[in-house]
Order: structure tokens, then C-alpha cells, then sequence
């Protein structure tokens, strides 16, 4: 028997169409960016998390001489905050990455596979959706109401 998933995302062509809590990450996300550790991939990438109380916290992807002892934006900053305010809900997240030297088209660029299950999971300890936000620095951005929306078929809690 076939079956078939499919999801919903938002595209908007450029950051004029963003409400100004989202200008306001993608500015967060873009500052974090630039603070960026990536020597060995030259690969920088921001990100801001806001919270149900308003506030927004930033983080980018820090790297290591032995590769993969380094970690993704979104990790390095979901991580510092699950471990400051456990109990405080995740309202959205607005990653921006791309080359350090930005060419005239750089595509949006999504989570890798590791940060959607990590994401995932706070989604889940939650119960309310993440809004996720990806984007490239030339302002074009995708909108995926929630983590669980980039992952069918997660593994969570529930199959231990
Ligand atoms: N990277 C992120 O920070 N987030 C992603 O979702 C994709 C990849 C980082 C990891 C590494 O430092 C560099 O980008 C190149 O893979």
C-alpha cells in the first residue's frame, strides 16, 4: 500500500514580508553569525531562539580542530537555553547561514538531520510547535510551522 506525507512552509522573497519579532531574529540571527567559530569549513552560521516570555537568545556554530567535536548553530544555542530556562517554552527559531564570503545567491540554508531530532525534542517536551525559520543572508526565507514538520517518521521518547 503507498502512502504519502507532505508538508507546509511558508516562502517569503525577501524580509519586508516578516512581522518585526521575525526581522527582529533574523537581525539577532545575522549579528550571531558573524561571531561565528568555523575556520576549517569558513561556513558561518547564526541563530536566535525566541522565547514565550519575549526574550531572544543567540548562539552560531563552533568548530574543532578534531571535526566532529564541533557543533551546529542551532544545537550550540537550543542547547545553552534548555539548559538555562528548562521550563520556558520555545516560541521560534531563525537560523541564517551560508560562506563566510557570501556569493549573490545563497540559498536558504535548513537544518542539518542531527539538529531536526535535537530540535525535536524540545518540541516534544514542550507539546506546542516551534515556528523554524531558515534563511540566507540575501533575505529570502522559509517558514516550517513545526520541527516535527522537516522530520516524518521521528524517533522520540514514546518507542523507548
Ligand atoms: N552548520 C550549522 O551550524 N547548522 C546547520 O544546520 C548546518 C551546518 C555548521 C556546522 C559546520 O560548522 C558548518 O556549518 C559546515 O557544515
Amino acid at each position: 500500500m503507498k502512502k504519502e506525507t507532505q508538508i507546509s512552509y511558508e516562502y517569503f522573497k525577501n524580509n519586508s514580508e516578516l512581522t518585526d519579532v521575525e526581522k527582529e531574529l533574523f537581525e539577532r540571527a545575522k549579528q550571531a553569525r558573524e561571531k561565528a567559530y568555523a575556520p576549517y569549513s569558513n561556513f558561518f552560521v547564526g541563530c536566535a531562539v525566541l522565547l514565550e516570555n519575549g526574550e531572544i537568545y543567540t548562539g552560531n556554530n563552533q568548530e574543532n580542530a578534531a571535526y566532529p567535536s564541533g557543533l551546529c548553530a542551532e544545537r550550540t544555542t537550543l542547547f545553552w537555553v534548555a539548559a538555562n530556562f528548562p521550563d520556558v517554552k520555545v516560541k521560534k527559531i531563525f537560523v541564517v547561514g551560508g560562506p563566510k564570503e557570501l556569493h549573490e545567491k545563497n540559498p536558504p540554508i535548513p537544518p542539518c538531520g542531527a539538529c531536526r531530532q535535537s530540535l525535536m525534542e524540545y518540541e516534544t517536551k514542550q507539546n506546542e510547535n516551534i515556528n523554524l525559520y531558515f534563511s540566507s543572508m540575501n533575505e529570502e526565507v522559509v517558514k516550517v510551522h513545526a520541527i516535527k514538520d522537516l522530520l516524518p517518521f521521528y524517533f522520540d521518547a514514546t518507542f523507548l
